[in-house]
């Protein structure tokens, strides 16, 4: 990054003139210095709100030329360099700034781009599952893992045993890499701690990691994710009971704490014949939305569950994985864009691979009825260890069909949207200054070089986070 056209000899960071010796007088806050992004090869402002049908692949490209200028935060112009300096310049004087009081991050040769949202992970958790890919490889099934106590539950206990700090670091050391892929957003869910104290821990972290910044942490109250082994135990010899004790120990109990308590915005459920049934799902994110949570679902990842026909009649903000959505929940999510009520298909690529399944998310038909698609990492310790979303829109790319067009518009403003966040995921005058240059002329080459490491800058709320 160099210094704006005249940074008057400030420090990074601060105003001319802003006092520094340690008696002068109090001053007001410092304004902040602003950041034009100009010179790049390829600017995609997915501009234009969520994307879906033919406009999946519209990622609204700007004219060559096109810098975009940030301050205290958000974008104020995306336009030609002079104009937007301008408009820079402009706000700085409004603020009380100086108009020079810029910095001008070079962007030659590289291809500008909303920061990535990811709308779907399991950020914390404690220990690591490798031991399930030898099992699996050898014959055993995920959810046969699960009922045998393994899976989630191994998760579970480990999670539970650990620490704040520890899972707080662990927290932070993802999100940094997280970031260094370019994703400046990230959904957590809980669902590792199935009892109210470890839920609500899980959550507690997620609100710290997001107060801490850079990267932004929307937490998700995940309960239903998987019956706990206490549970199991208390109700040996009849399952059915066990689910239906532990779903209303998540209504009666859980869920009054976490809406009470303020740390969550959503409520998902893991809805799959074999766990939590369509109907359990249902009077859960019910409940949820009595006590003001959005809701949406983990909706048939691995056979059709209903998951998909209750995300369209709840009007979820999502419906996740679809790795099996039966051809009536394909349909009753088109009805619902149709009728301008549109559920967000977020699509996790990466987990049928994981596991070595042959299925494949219904992308192409999904987009072809007028579903806004979006994509995520599903980031957990069973069936994604991957945090890296141009890995994921690759896989979308190869296995799904998807144009890298519509996979940006997948990680970005679909997304956004995913999460019911209208303030990010395009370039646009007004939204969060989240952006990523990547060492590549376009952007169709983000979802090609599978598995690089692209990105050379990223910018939060108009700072340089990742990369110079
Ligand atoms: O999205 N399916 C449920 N939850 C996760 C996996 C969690 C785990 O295996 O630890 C998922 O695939
Ligand atoms: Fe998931």
């Amino acid at each position: 990054m160099s210094a704006g056209p005249d940074a008057a000899g400030g420090q990074p960071g601060q105003a001319p003139g802003a006092p520094t010796s340690p008696g002068a007088p109090a001053a007001p806050r410092t304004p902040a210095r602003g950041l034009l992004v100009a010179g790049a090869a390829e600017v995609a402002t997915l501009a234009g709100g969520l994307r879906r049908g033919a406009a999946q692949a519209d990622v609204a490209l700007a004219p060559a030329g096109t810098a975009v200028a940030c301050h205290d935060g958000r974008i104020v112009a995306v336009g030609p360099e002079g104009e937007a300096g301008d408009a820079l310049a402009a706000a700085l004087v409004a603020a009380g700034a100086d108009p020079r009081a810029f910095d001008r991050l070079d962007a030659t040769g590289a291809t500008v781009t909303p920061g990535l949202v990811d709308p779907h992970t399991h950020l914390l958790f404690a220990g690591s599952r490798e031991d399930e890919v030898g099992a699996r490889a050898r014959g055993a099934t995920y959810l046969e893992i699960l009922a045998a106590g393994g899976g989630i539950l191994a998760t579970v206990r480990a999670t539970r045993a650990a620490p704040d700090d520890v899972l707080l670091a662990h927290g932070r050391r993802w999100l940094a890499r997280m970031l260094r892929h370019g994703t400046t957003t990230v959904e957590a869910k809980s669902g590792y701690g199935l009892d109210a104290t470890t839920e609500l821990r899980l959550l507690a972290v997620a609100g710290r990691l997001a107060a801490e910044g850079p990267v932004d942490v929307v937490p998700t109250f995940l309960g239903a994710h998987a019956v706990p082994a206490e549970v199991r135990d208390a109700h040996r010899g009849d399952p059915a009971a066990a689910v239906e004790a532990y779903v209303e120990a998540v209504i009666d109990e859980q869920l009054p704490a976490v809406a009470g308590q303020g740390i969550a915005r959503s409520c998902d459920v893991f809805c799959e014949s074999g766990v939590f049934s369509a109907g359990q799902a249902r009077r859960i994110l019910r409940a949820a939305r009595v006590l003001g949570l959005d809701v949406r679902l983990h909706a048939d990842e691995l056979a059709p569950s209903g998951g998909a026909e209750l995300a369209a009649e709840l009007g979820a903000l999502s419906a996740d994985h679809l790795g099996a959505p039966s051809p009536a929940g394909i349909a009753a999510l088109a009805a619902s864009a149709a009728a301008g009520r549109p559920v967000v298909a977020v699509l996790l690529p990466t987990v049928p691979w994981f596991l070595g399944l042959d299925a494949r998310e219904p992308a192409r038909e999904l987009i072809a009825a007028g579903v806004p698609v979006a994509l995520g990492t599903d980031f957990n310790p069973g069936t994604s260890p991957v945090a890296s979303l141009p890995l994921v829109m690759a896989a979308a790319v190869v296995r799904l069909g998807l144009d890298p067009a519509e996979a940006l518009a997948a990680t970005t403003v679909n997304a956004a949207a995913a999460l019911g966040l209208r303030d990010r995921g395009a370039l646009e005058p007004g939204l969060r200054a989240d952006l990523v240059l990547w060492d590549v002329p376009t952007h169709a080459q983000i979802p090609y070089w599978a598995g690089a490491d692209l990105v050379r800058s990223a910018v939060i709320r108009g700072r340089v986070v990742a990369g110079a």
